[in-house]
């Protein structure tokens, strides 16, 4: 696989009008257009080259259906042509209080549908400041991936790694992390989950944005970028891609 990037939406945009324009603009054969769920099956009616991906998933799989107000399964997601899943971003292990146990289930749900899981990974600034980041991101690893069917060909898994105290929220003088550091820890992410009957393949986000990019491209390790807030912009989301 050559490089991927993954448009991580989140909240927007407000309408279906506007998600069809945006994913129509970000329509590359390396991208993966990650809408909010109303628009998953509008967005994927006009996708010829990039793939589509959810937010989110239910954490079992219910091939036939089950009683889960508010929840969407990866069965739903595989009919409606989804291929990637976003498991464990920080947003939702702070506001929605996801946890580990919670997100290696969704992990084996994702993988049991025919999907690709994109398990997020990071630190967050105090335990950064601690020196914590190796130990607190392999924790998640081996938590998250723990319900891997170690019997089987390891499955690829995309990894972002996504610094908490990197990412945007929206602010664009919000403090980045140095493309020299991120591959630090993306070689370390790399290596941990190989030997947990993986096949990582692992990207790096946190305020990705055109201007950056080009130092995070310099290292072969990083395989591309999960983009947040300048993934809603088409023009901006396309120079990162090319
Ligand atoms: P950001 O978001 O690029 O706006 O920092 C990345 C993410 O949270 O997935």
């Amino acid at each position: 696989m050559n490089r991927l990037f993954v448009a991580n939406w989140k909240t927007n945009p407000l309408t279906e009008k506007a998600a069809v324009a945006l994913a129509k603009a970000e329509d590359f054969p390396n991208a993966v257009i990650c809408p909010p769920a109303p628009f998953l099956s509008a967005v994927k009616k006009v996708l010829k080259k990039a793939a589509l991906g959810a937010q989110n998933v239910f954490t079992d799989l219910l091939p036939a259906g089950g009683a889960f107000t508010g929840e969407i399964s990866s069965a739903q997601l595989k009919a409606l042509g989804a291929s990637y899943v976003i498991v464990g971003h920080s947003e939702r292990r702070i506001h929605l209080l996801e946890n580990n146990e919670m997100i290696s289930r969704k992990v084996e749900a994702v993988l049991k549908a025919g999907m690709t899981p994109i398990l997020c990974v990071g630190e967050n600034e105090n335990e950064k400041a601690m020196g914590r980041t190796e130990e607190i991101v392999s924790r998640q690893l081996e938590l998250g991936l723990s319900k891997i069917d170690r019997s089987k060909t390891p499955p690829q898994i995309v990894i972002a790694y996504e610094p908490i105290w990197a990412i945007s929220k929206g602010d664009p003088t919000h403090v980045t992390d140095s493309p020299e550091d991120a591959d630090k820890v993306i070689s370390m992410i790399r290596a941990r989950a190989s030997t947990l009957s993986v096949r990582p393949f692992v990207i790096y986000g946190g305020s990705v944005n055109a201007g950056d990019w080009a130092g995070f491209a310099e290292y072969a390790g990083i395989q591309g970028a999960l983009v947040g807030g300048a993934s809603l912009k088409a023009a901006e989301f396309k120079k990162i891609i090319k």
